[in-house]
């Protein structure tokens, strides 16, 4: 029997019940059928794509046909977990309409439930007519990573009064604009906390301590697939670059000393699915 699939309004109603919500990112079908299974809540195309899968050093020249393939290929592989497409940069900020046309793109095309953008009341226009025609959108505050040339690193948020008081008016403002979840990212512990009794959406943290109503992590991350370079906030619960260097160099070695294919091992094995033509 096919899993009920997660909704925007399961995510309000786990925060009700003080039951926290378990996000990842994925960026392809294997990866989201692999953690959909394992029951995450929310799979997030992140556009953090642009650093873990594209190569570059940030998120910002990631396009909207980039997040438009990654979100599809990431819905063909999920049953049952609510797939949250990211906005990328100057998606959403040069005109309403352009943003709900992307939005929308994210929708139709990519078969997305949602989208999440970066900001809070700079961006709340935005947020209203998407929520208005139907977009549920998820906001995201603290570390901005698209802005990261404007703050000069990805560096902690909300450090000082001023900016703490500039957090929880946008967390407040992105609630009212009716954002179903907001994405805390890297702002310290206790001002998480305040954000979370602050707003009745879910609030969702990375690198911003326990307090929130649910966790979110780069996959590649937690997998420790991506280890050029791990976030202090990070838990690695696999080596899983370790175990393909490990498998790379075994593979290499057989092939090299003639040991792989095994003589009379067949070629294809009959009735099995095989990738070869
Ligand atoms: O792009 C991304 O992966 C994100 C998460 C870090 C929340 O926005």
């Amino acid at each position: 029997m096919q899993a009920k699939p997660v909704r925007t309004t399961d995510l309000k109603e786990l925060k009700r019940r003080g039951e926290k919500i378990a996000m990842l990112t994925a960026y392809d079908a294997t990866m989201a059928r692999l953690l959909d299974r394992a029951g995450i809540d929310v799979l997030l195309v992140g556009d953090s794509l642009g650093m873990v899968v594209l190569g570059y050093d940030t998120t910002v020249p990631v396009t909207l046909d980039d997040m438009l393939h990654h979100t599809r290929i990431v819905v063909r592989g999920t049953e049952r977990a609510l797939v949250v497409a990211d906005m990328p940069f100057l998606s959403y900020q040069v005109s309403t309409s352009e943003a709900v046309r992307n939005a929308g793109r994210l929708m139709k095309e990519g078969g997305a439930a949602a989208v999440k953008l970066e900001g809070g009341r700079a961006v709340i226009d935005v947020v209203k007519r998407l929520v208005d025609v139907g977009i549920p959108v998820m906001g995201h505050l603290g570390l901005l990573p698209q802005s990261v040339h404007q703050v000069g690193g990805f560096h902690k948020q909300a450090t000082r009064p001023a900016e703490v008081e500039r957090l929880l008016a946008d967390a407040a403002a992105l609630e009212a604009a009716g954002a179903f979840s907001i994405v805390l990212e890297s702002i310290p512990s206790e001002v998480a906390k305040a954000a979370t009794a602050h707003v009745s959406v879910p609030t969702i943290g990375i690198g911003a301590g326990p307090h929130c109503d649910g966790q979110v992590l780069v996959c590649s991350d937690m997998l420790g697939l991506f280890d050029d370079f791990v976030p202090p906030f990070v838990k690695q619960y696999a080596r899983l670059a370790d175990t393909i260097r490990d498998a790379g160099h075994a593979y290499i070695e057989d092939v090299r000393a003639g040991r792989f294919p095994e003589a009379g091992s067949p070629a294809t094995a009959p009735g099995n699915k095989t990738r070869t033509a």
